[in-house]
């Protein structure tokens, strides 16, 4: 797509947005190329392949890939689809196996490193000497593996790039946002792990609608009034605990953004939320102090909810979770989401994130709920013949943006503000034009 044809869909100048990026098939189409090809891509959690052997079937847009531990332990992300004629080698969502063997014509690959240079080869080929005459090259014909990856404190994130910047240069600051998700409550880096499997369900909407949600979104809020009155927090009051403080971050060059605390913010005094569960209550209130012990006057940030560009969430505090939006088509969207506990927290304190977690989030969650109806119904009133001629409206605080003091690259407006949606949709149209990485990250975290 050209740059002019970009530019009429995304104008940053005036903050808009086509519909026809919400609904059209061929934006799709290059999206996946564009986009889902080159950027890094949240695949899972180290939590989902503990053991050797161990697998777990993902998504990196519409390719599905599987994540496996190999017998050295190491991490690896391959295309889940046989090089022979294209069968899904692993047709569970997870599982433990020591070779790949296909169904279809039995060809299998391996990711020993006793026995394979590199994971993913091809390694039995059924009348290899007898119908192949021994013929076959069979390294050259091993599953296609990522061309990065990374295992981020627990995270995995992989590009198909090989041109790609690092994982770290891509996240800019909003890494320390990730990393209060990620890290213990104490603030122990790392030290959180997944509670319970990946709830999976599908939604009539663009896989953009859901992700924007969850960059700095505030606005919708008003949506949201009937369970702020229901209280199903966890303290049973409100809709979760309190972020005093907050305001937007948008990371202007890179398409991320956020709702949380800028940094050296000062630490709002603890918040007793759990007065009905006293082992809960004792919990928070131990890593609480610990946290403030540990970090003292360091940079301390908070973070309630942010987006990762492209498809990637955190719910960084209550409920602790990670989003992903994986595309399906343009108006079809596979939600995943993955929730977060502290590794050693005791069983009491698991159990009510759990419960807590399940009135918010997912397919059954209300807040999620009220979400799924929105972002539905506007995929769908969207995509009439003369709606789909218009554009959406992101000029909220256009103007306005200064920059956060101890944040590279970022902005804020305050509260309030659609800055991060404007931001994110020029990145979007940046990737979509095929721009190269040098150009993509050119004082992207100045
Ligand atoms: S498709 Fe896998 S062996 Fe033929
Ligand atoms: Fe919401």
């Amino acid at each position: 797509m050209s740059q002019a044809s970009l530019r009429n869909l995304v104008d940053g100048e005036t903050g808009t947005v086509s519909r026809e990026v919400y609904v059209n098939d061929t934006i799709f189409t290059q999206e996946m190329e564009q986009i889902f090809s080159r950027a890094w891509l949240f695949v899972g959690h180290e939590s989902m392949v503990p053991n050797p052997d161990d697998y777990f079937v993902s998504r990196m847009g519409t390719d599905s890939v599987i994540l496996t531990r190999d017998r050295q332990g190491e991490i690896q992300v391959l295309l889940n689809s046989c090089l022979h004629r294209g069968m899904k080698l692993c047709r569970y969502d997870h599982g433990n196996n020591r070779t790949f063997t296909c169904p279809y014509h039995g060809w299998s690959y391996s990711t020993d490193g006793r026995l394979v240079e590199k994971a993913g080869e091809l390694v039995g080929v059924p009348g290899y000497k007898t119908h192949y005459f021994s013929e076959l090259d069979k390294q050259a014909w091993g599953l296609k593996s990522v061309a990065k990856l990374v295992n981020y404190k627990g995270s995995i994130w992989a590009t198909w790039d090989a041109d790609a910047p690092s994982f770290e240069d891509y996240l800019g600051d909003m890494k320390l946002y990730l990393d209060f998700a990620l890290d213990h409550r104490d603030g122990r880096e790392g030290g959180s792990e997944m509670i319970g499997g990946v709830q999976k369900w599908r939604i009539p909407c663009n896989w953009k609608t859901a992700a924007e949600n969850f960059n700095a979104d505030l606005y919708h809020d008003i949506s949201h009034r009937s369970v702020d009155i229901v209280g199903i927090g966890p303290g049973g009051k409100g809709r979760r605990d309190p972020t005093p403080n907050r305001v937007s971050i948008s990371f202007k060059n890179l398409g991320h953004g956020l709702v949380g605390r800028a940094p050296y913010t000062e630490e709002n005094p603890y918040a007793p939320l759990y007065g009905k569960y006293p082992e809960v209550e004792a919990y928070y209130r131990q890593v609480y102090e610990d946290r403030e012990n540990r970090l003292g006057g360091k940079m301390r940030v908070l973070h309630s909810v942010g987006t990762i560009f492209p498809n990637m969430a955190i719910h960084g505090r209550q409920p602790r979770t990670i989003a992903v939006f994986h595309p399906i088509s343009a108006t079809e969207t596979e939600m995943w989401r993955i929730y977060l506990v502290d590794k050693d927290a005791p069983a009491a304190v698991k159990e009510a994130a759990r419960a807590y977690y399940l009135r918010y989030s997912g397919p059954g969650g209300m807040t999620e709920s009220d979400d799924m109806e929105n972002w539905c119904y506007a995929t769908e009133s969207s995509t009439g013949t003369i709606a789909r001629t218009l554009a959406y409206n992101y000029q909220m605080g256009m103007g306005h943006e200064q920059p956060v003091p101890g944040l590279k690259g970022a902005v804020t407006t305050g509260e309030f503000t659609e800055e991060t949606n404007r931001n994110y949709y020029v990145r979007w149209a940046a990737f979509m034009a095929g721009t190269s990485w040098t150009e993509l990250m050119a004082g992207a975290n100045d």
